[in-house]
């Protein structure tokens, strides 16, 4: 089938779905007719019905409550909500670090939900980049040794160096840790998450540690790696102010979604204030 490549192809098909529900059937019409080839997006992950919870002592918390949701192939996702609304159970559940206690998910037809424990490790290793708020860098390795531990076990790696090029670190490949600030480290954690080419990238408060200026620094370079390699991102934020960078946002808040906002046009994260 000839057309828009899927990444742009998933983009007009969101924004017809919009203007459908908006209830514009004009819009839809005019939007359709301008899309000659519309490709249906590509669900990366299908989850349905996600319920999670903990019994501790004689409390039953729920931190997940039917939650439906589809990632698509290279959107950039920000799920939104505060602290406590079930956004890092959801993430670590769609990255198989995590089960659910009712529900399903599927990345690619692949059903996670009842794949054991080896399958899940495979999963991870081949297909997920997390990024998460504290960089996890071993302190005794170079930036440049800190990736080559993925991209040694990984099968479709990009070369540390370059990896370390994409995040603005090319002149920082044998910096250790402590010789580099903390926007430089995530930017490290973020390039040793990329280099193996993961179909998604799982970012769990990635500028939480850091001040506004290094966050947007490395939200430039999560949406540079979104665009550059087609890497189908979710960042998880309690900071309203980056849902603009977003392709879609996913609003949470007590372990439910609340809503899913289309965001007309990305807003660059060097726009962003906060
Ligand atoms: N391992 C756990 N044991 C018990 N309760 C947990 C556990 N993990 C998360 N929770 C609870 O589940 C809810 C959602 O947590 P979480 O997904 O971490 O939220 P968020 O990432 O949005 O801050 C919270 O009320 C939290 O206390
Ligand atoms: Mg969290």
């Amino acid at each position: 089938m000839s057309g828009p490549p899927l990444a742009g192809g998933w983009r007009i098909w969101l924004r017809l779905a919009r203007a459908a529900t908006e209830a514009c059937a004009e819009a839809a019409d005019a939007l359709a007719a301008g899309a000659e080839d519309v490709a249906v997006p590509e669900a990366l992950f299908e989850a349905r019905g996600l319920s999670k919870s903990y019994v501790v002592g004689e409390v039953v918390v729920t931190a997940l409550a039917n939650v439906d949701l589809d990632l698509f192939r290279g959107e950039l996702v920000v799920l939104l909500g505060p602290s406590g609304s079930g956004k890092s159970t959801l993430l670590n559940i769609l990255g198989g670090l995590d089960v659910p206690t009712h529900g399903s998910v599927r990345f690619l037809h692949h059903d996670l939900t009842n794949a054991g424990e080896e399958a899940l490790t495979r999963f991870r290793r081949e297909h997920v980049g997390f990024v998460f708020q504290f960089y996890n860098l071993i302190p005794s390795l170079t930036a440049r040794e800190n990736v080559a531990l993925v991209t040694e076990i990984a099968t479709r790696s990009m070369p540390p160096g370059e990896a370390l090029g994409l995040v603005g670190l090319a002149d920082r490949l044998d910096h250790f840790p402590a010789q580099l600030s903390g926007g430089e480290q995530q930017r490290v954690a973020i390039a040793r998450a990329v280099a193996k080419r993961p179909d998604v990238l799982l970012c769990d408060e990635p500028t939480g540690a850091l001040d506004c200026e290094t966050g947007k620094r490395v939200l430039e370079v999560l949406a540079r790696a979104n665009e550059e390699l087609g890497t189908t991102t979710a960042v998880i934020t309690h900071n309203a102010a980056i849902a603009a960078m977003a392709d879609r946002v996913v609003r949470m808040r007590s372990g439910t979604i609340t809503g899913v906002q289309v965001n007309e046009r990305r807003v660059s994260p060097s726009e962003l204030e906060w």
